[in-house]
This record gives structure tokens, sequence and C-alpha cells, in this order.
């Protein structure tokens, strides 16, 4: 059984990137293929053996909570219909996990939201998955980054080079390679949240997975706004870092970005390529397309 219980979900955030898609949908809700964004995140914890689930919404968020909820109406139909198999799609997703739900009542930032999940963590380590970073992997990013995390005891944050450009949009950390595990694991010196191109300290930038000790709570508390003007999460691990060590891990996987709407389309045709059912018939669409 693994030492890490429980994953927190935040899922409060307006979607501005994607809008106007998100004025009324949540952007968690977003079909990658054939399941919501936040599907695949949830299902990585789920594979990763995490039981305790906590979603931090916020208004018109409704929609996430249904989704892992029973449908009684939907299967009834379904079951009417003799409609076996999608039957049996739907009662995955309810049957999946036990999910509590915490709302951010504003749009303070990351670090606020983690901070409004602090009663339901319970004093342990927990793990953060950002949907937004749809992570392929074998064995999952998170599971991954748990086996750093019983090793060294700490907190752990995914990074991954990023073209020198691109740091502007990411957290950016300073850190030293340990040598171990092919040189992926670092120990963190600084962390930067949206640094200007100029002034970040590496190309390393940080990925919608954490592992975090409960110590965040009280360093996210004592953080000033930042970027954004929103209480940062990675601002809070600078904090945090005064009192405890913090490793960065460079995961094994790919990552696509489907918090915005190029990575999201280069995810939703990637995932479709490889669909089991209507897989080949895209690949032989996309190939008919005449693209100089
Ligand atoms: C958040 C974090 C940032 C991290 C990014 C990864 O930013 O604040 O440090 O690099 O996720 O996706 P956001 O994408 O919410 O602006």
């Amino acid at each position: 059984m693994s030492e890490i219980r429980r994953a927190v979900f935040p899922a409060a955030g307006l979607g501005t990137r994607f809008l106007p898609a998100t004025k009324a949908q949540p952007k968690e809700m977003l079909p990658l293929v054939d399941k919501p964004l936040i599907q695949y995140a949830v299902e990585e914890a789920v594979a990763s053996q995490i039981t305790n689930l906590i979603i931090v919404t916020g208004r018109g968020k409704n929609a996430i909570e249904d989704h892992f909820d029973v449908s009684f109406e939907l299967e009834r139909i379904l079951e009417e219909r003799g409609k076996s198999d999608l039957l049996n799609l739907v009662r995955a997703v309810s049957d999946m996990v036990h999910i509590a739900y915490v709302r951010q009542k504003e749009a303070l930032g990351l670090g606020h939201a983690i901070l409004m999940a602090e009663d339901l963590v319970n004093d342990e380590p927990f793990a953060v998955l950002l949907g937004d970073d749809v992570i392929e992997s074998t064995p999952p990013c998170i599971r991954q980054m748990i086996g750093v995390h019983e090793r060294s005891r700490t907190s752990v944050v995914a990074i991954m080079e990023v073209p020198h450009e691109e740091v502007g949009r990411y957290g950016v950390i300073q850190g030293v390679p340990l040598g171990d595990d092919e040189g992926r694991i670092f120990e963190l010196h600084d962390l930067v949240e949206k640094p200007e191109v100029g002034k970040a300290p590496s190309n390393l930038a940080i990925i919608g997975r954490y592992i975090l000790t409960p110590g965040i709570f009280a360093a996210l508390r004592a953080t000033n706004k930042g970027s954004g003007g929103e209480i940062q999460l990675t601002d809070g691990l600078k904090v945090l870092l005064a009192s405890e060590r913090v490793l960065g891990y460079r995961f094994r996987g790919r990552r696509y970005d489907a918090g915005e709407k190029l990575g999201f389309l280069m995810a939703t045709v990637e995932f479709a390529l490889r669909n089991e059912e209507f897989g080949p018939a895209f690949r032989t669409y996309l190939k008919s397309l005449k693209l100089d």
C-alpha cells in the first residue's frame, strides 16, 4: 500500500485560456477524444493506488461532480435499450473512486486552492495533479514521484526541460542534479513562478504533478500574492524550502499541455490516432488531407 493515499485536483480556475468554450462549461470537462480532461488525471491517480481524491471546485463546476456521480436515469435508459457496453463505460466512471469536493469561493490562485484542501488532507503527505497537464507514461508520472518521495520523504515537484523562450509560461526551478536515477532528481535551491525569459534560473519547468508534505500549508499561509496577483504554489514551495528539502524530478513520459488551445489540439490528434476503435480510420483521413 502506498504511503500517499490522497490526491488533490485543483479545478476551480476560470479557464480563460479556453474562452469562449469555457464561458458556461468547466475547462476540466472539455473532452480529449472521449473523456473529459480531468478523468485522465483521476485515472492516473487511481493507477498509482491513490484511493482518496479531493477535487477543489468553484462556481459553475457542477458538471465535474455529476460526471463522477451515479447517473440513475442514464443507466436505466441504457439498460432498457440493451446498451451494455455503454452502461459499463458509464458505471466505470462512478465506480472508480471515492471523491470529496471542497469549494474555493474565489479564484485566488493555485496555492490558495491547495489550502482549501487542508482539512481533508489530514496532516499526511499528498499528491497534487493538474488536469491541464496530461502525461502518458508507464508507470504513471505520479507513481514515479511517489517512489522518489518514499526514498527521500520530501516534497517532490515534476520538472521538464522546455525551450528557453517558453519559460515565462511556467514555474521554473534552480537546482542541482543529485546524480542518482540517471540524473533525474534535483535538489532545489530556488523556484520562480513565470519568470521573464532573461531572468529564468534554468529551462527546467514545473509540470503539474506534485508530492507535498503537510508543511506546505503553513508555507502557503505565509506566502504573499505573486504572479497575476494570486497565491502561487511555486511561491509557497519557495517558502517551504527555507525549512524543508524539496526535490525536483525529471519524470519519464510524454506531457501534453492540454490547458491551451494548440496543445489541446495536438493531444486530441495523437490520442485519436492511438484509439483502438477509430484510430486507423482517423489516420487514413489525416493522410488524405493534402497538406503542403
Ligand atoms: C501552473 C503552475 C506553474 C506550472 C504549470 C504547469 O501554472 O502555477 O508553476 O509550471 O501550472 O502546467 P498555470 O498553467 O496554471 O498558469
